[in-house]
C-alpha cells in the first residue's frame, strides 16, 4: 500500500509529483505529502485526507523546485493524521523520506535511536525511524548513509530519499515493495507504479529487490546490495496513457466494467492461433511437466481468490487433476502438501500482493512449479514465477476489481483447456466447443452491458437494504462470493455469500421478511436444486433477485425480480453472471453516495501482511 513519487529535473517538481500521486491514489488515500529541496533547505507539506487537501493547502504558495518526493498513504503504523503523513524528516530537517512498506524491527531501532542518539520522535510511524537512521549515518554521502540505514532495517520497503545538502540527487531503494524508475530527457523519476509516470516517460527501469538507485537529472545508476553497479534493460511501455484516465465515465469502476469485452478478447486472442490452438509463447512448461503434475494449487487473495474458486471447478473438470485452493494469508502459515509434482498457480492483478508473493515463495521453496496469472507486467509475482500467464486487462485503477477478475477467469479456462488437451483427457470436439463459446463471450457481455438501465432501476429499489445474501451452486458459488465482495466493499452493505445447499445448516436463521437474497441459478444441471433453495428463503419472507440464463424462464415464478444472462455452456457462465452483479453493486453504491473508486479503509495494492 501507499504510493511514492520522486522527480529530479528542470521542470517544477511540485506539479509533477502531485500529478503522479493522483495516479497512485488507488494505493492509499488517507493522507499525503511532499518534500521539495530549494535553496539549500527542505520544504515539507503534508496533510490528512485526500491529495486534494494537500493541493488546496499549497495552491497559493507557488512552490517550485527541481527535486522532490511525494507520498500518498494507507496507514499501517499510526492513525491517518498530518503528523503521521509522509515525508518524514530527521531532526534538523535536512533529510526527507517517503516509504511504502513496513519496517518490522522499527520498535527496536526506535529504542536504539532514542537511547544512543537522543532522537526525539514526532510521529507514531515506522517510517520516521528511517529518516533518523539515515541521518545518524550521514557523513556527506547520501547513498552511503542510505546503504548503512538499510542494513539495519528488516521488512518491506520502497524508499525515496532527498537531502538538502545534496540537492541534485535522489536516492531510492527497493525491497519487496514495488519501485519503477522513469527515464526522461534532462529529468528522471521514481514511482510505485507506471501510471504515475506515463504523462512524461515511456522508458522505464523495473527495479529489482535489494537494489539502490541514484538519480540526478541526467543520470540514473543502479546498484545491487553489494554496492556494485548493475545494468538493466529498458522496459518500453506500449499502453496508452488514456488507459489510466476515466475517459468520460463517472468512475474508473464503471469504465473498467465496460472494458471487459476488450480485455477478454485480448487475453483470449493473444493465446489462440488461427487454428484456435492455444499457444504458450513465453511459457516454458512442457508436455512432460503437465503430465507430471499430480496436483494444482491455486493461491490468491480477495477477488483473485474468487477467480481461483471458479478455476478449481474448471481445471478439475477439463484437465482431470485435483485442484486445491487457498487464500494466500492462510497458505503461507500452514504446512501444505506441495512438492515438485505440484503446479502452483498464483493469481494477482497487481502482482504485488504481499501475502500472495510470500505464498509463492513458500511453494517455490518446496519445489513446486510456479505459474502466475498476473496483470501488471514486470511485477514481483511475475518476476518470481517460473512462467507468467498475463491477463490483458490494461491498467485497473478502481479499488474494486472487475476486469482483472474476468480476464483471470479467461486464463483459467485457457490453462484448463491446454492441460486437458495435452493430457489427452479432453476430446478435441469438446475443446473446440469451449473455445468457440469463449470467443462469443465479449459480444455476450456487451448484451449484458446494454441492460445497465434495467439494473439501475433495480438498484433504485434495493439500495436502502442493509443486509444481502448471495447464494449459488457449482461455479455460481465463486461468483456469489465475488458479487458479495463487490457489493460490500463499495456500498458498505453487510453482504454474505454461501453455497445454496449450505443455507439450511445455519445461515437460513438470518432470513426474515424482506431480507434481500440474490440467487444465482445459471447452471442447467443444478437449476431445479436452486429453485428449491429459492423456495426455502421465499418461505421465510425473503425478497429474491434471481439470476439465470435467458431460456430458464421458470425463475420468474420463484423470484421477485430477475436478471438474465445470454445462453452459454454451464461451465462458461461465470464470465457472464458476474457482470450484472458488478453493475448492480456500482449503482447501489452510487445511490448511497459512496466514494466508489476509493472505498473507505481499502487500497488497491495490499503490500502488507
Ligand atoms: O492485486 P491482487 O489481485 O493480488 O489483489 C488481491 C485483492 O486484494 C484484490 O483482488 C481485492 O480483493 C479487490 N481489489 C477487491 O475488489
Amino acid at each position: 500500500m501507499c504510493g511514492i513519487v520522486g522527480y529530479v529535473g528542470d521542470q517544477n517538481a511540485c506539479d509533477i509529483i502531485i500529478d503522479g500521486l493522483k495516479k497512485l491514489e488507488y494505493r492509499g488515500y488517507d493522507s499525503s505529502g511532499i518534500a521539495l529541496c530549494k535553496d539549500g533547505k527542505l520544504e515539507v507539506h503534508k496533510y490528512k485526507g485526500r491529495i486534494s487537501n494537500l493541493e488546496d493547502a499549497i495552491s497559493e504558495k507557488n512552490l517550485s523546485s527541481s527535486i522532490g518526493i511525494g507520498h500518498t498513504r494507507w496507514a499501517t503504523h499510526g492513525a491517518p493524521s498530518d503528523v503521521n503523513a509522509h515525508p518524514h524528516t530527521n531532526l534538523n530537517k535536512t533529510i526527507a523520506v517517503v516509504h511504502n512498506g513496513i519496517i518490522e524491527n522499527f520498535v527496536e531501532l526506535k529504542e536504539w535511536l532514542i537511547k544512543d542518539h537522543d532522537i526525539v520522535f514526532n510521529s507514531e510511524t515506522d517510517t520516521e525511524v528511517i529518516a533518523h537512521l539515515i541521518s545518524v549515518f550521514y557523513e556527506g554521502d547520501l547513498t552511503d548513509a542510505v546503504y548503512k540505514a538499510v542494513e539495519k532495517m528488516r521488512g518491506a520497503y520502497a524508499l525515496g530519499v532527498v537531502c538538502s545538502k545534496e540537492p541534485d540527487k535522489l536516492v531510492a531503494v527497493r525491497k519487496d515493495s514495488p519501485l519503477v524508475v522513469g527515464l526522461g530527457e534532462g529529468c528522471n523519476f521514481i514511482a510505485s507504479d507506471i501510471p504515475a509516470l506515463l504523462k512524461h516517460v515511456r522508458k522505464i527501469y523495473l527495479i529489482e529487490n535489494n537494489e539502490t538507485v541514484v538519480l540526478t537529472k541526467n543520470k540514473v545508476t543502479l546498484y545491487n546490495a553489494e554496492r556494485q553497479e548493475v545494468k538493466r534493460d529498458v522496459f518500453h511501455v506500449t499502453w496508452d496513457a488514456d488507459a489510466a484516465e476515466k475517459e468520460g465515465y463517472d468512475h474508473f469502476m464503471l469504465k473498467e466494467i465496460y472494458e471487459q469485452p476488450k480485455g477478454i478478447f485480448e487475453t483470449l486472442t493473444r493465446r489462440l492461433n488461427e487454428k484456435d490452438e492455444i499457444n504458450l509463447d513465453g511459457i516454458s512448461m512442457t508436455k512432460e511437466d503437465i503430465e507430471r503434475f499430480n496436483k494444482v494449487y491455486i493461491v490468491a487473495c480477495g477477488t483473485a481468490y474468487h477467480a481461483g474458486m471458479v478455476g478449481k471447478f474448471i481445471i478439475e473438470k477439463l484437465a482431470k487433476v485435483p485442484v486445491e485452493i487457498d487464500v494466500a494469508s492462510e497458505f503461507r502459515y500452514r504446512d501444505p502438501f506441495v512438492d515438485d509434482k505440484t503446479l502452483f498457480i498464483a493469481v494477482s492483478q497487481s502482482g504485488e500482493t504481499l501475502d500472495t508473493l510470500a505464498a509463492l515463495r513458500e511453494a517455490k521453496r518446496k519445489g513446486a512449479r510456479i505459474l502466475s496469472i498476473v496483470n501488471v507486467v514486470g511485477s514481483s509475482v511475475a518476476r518470481e514465477s517460473d512462467d507468467v500467464f498475463y491477463t490483458w486487462a490494461g491498467p485497473e485503477i478502481a479499488v474494486a476489481s472487475t476486469k482483472a477478475y474476468t480476464t483471470q477467469l479467461v486464463c483459467m479456462y485457457l490453462i484448463a483447456l491446454y492441460m486437458g488437451r495435452t493430457k489427452d483427457c479432453l476430446p478435441v470436439e469438446q475443446y473446440n466447443h469451449y473455445v468457440s463459446e469463449l470467443k462469443d463471450i465479449p459480444d455476450k457481455i456487451k448484451q449484458i452491458l446494454n441492460q445497465e438501465k434495467n439494473i439501475l432501476n433495480m438498484a433504485k429499489e434495493l439500495y436502502k437494504q442493509e443486509q444481502v445474501f448471495f447464494i449459488g451452486r457449482g461455479p455460481d458459488v465463486g461468483v456469489s462470493y465475488e458479487g458479495s465482495l463487490k457489493l460490500k466493499e463499495i456500498s458498505y452493505i453487510n453482504s454474505f455469500a454461501i453455497a445454496a445447499g449450505e443455507l439450511k445448516h445455519g445461515t437460513i436463521a438470518l432470513i426474515e421478511q424482506d431480507t434481500l437474497v440474490i440467487a444465482l441459478a445459471t447452471q442447467d444441471a443444478l437449476f431445479e436444486k436452486m429453485l428449491s433453495n429459492i423456495q426455502e428463503v421465499k418461505a421465510r419472507g425473503a425478497y429474491v433477485v434471481g439470476l439465470a440464463k435467458e431460456n430458464n424462464k421458470e425463475i420468474e415464478r420463484q423470484s421477485d425480480k430477475v436478471i438474465y444472462i445470454p445462453e452459454c455452456m454451464d461451465e462458461i457462465t461465470p464470465l457472464l453472471s458476474v457482470i450484472p452483479l458488478q453493475i448492480l453493486a456500482y449503482h447501489i453504491a452510487k445511490l448511497r453516495g459512496c466514494d466508489i473508486d476509493k472505498p473507505k479503509n481499502l487500497a488497491k495494492s495490499v503490500t502488507v501482511e
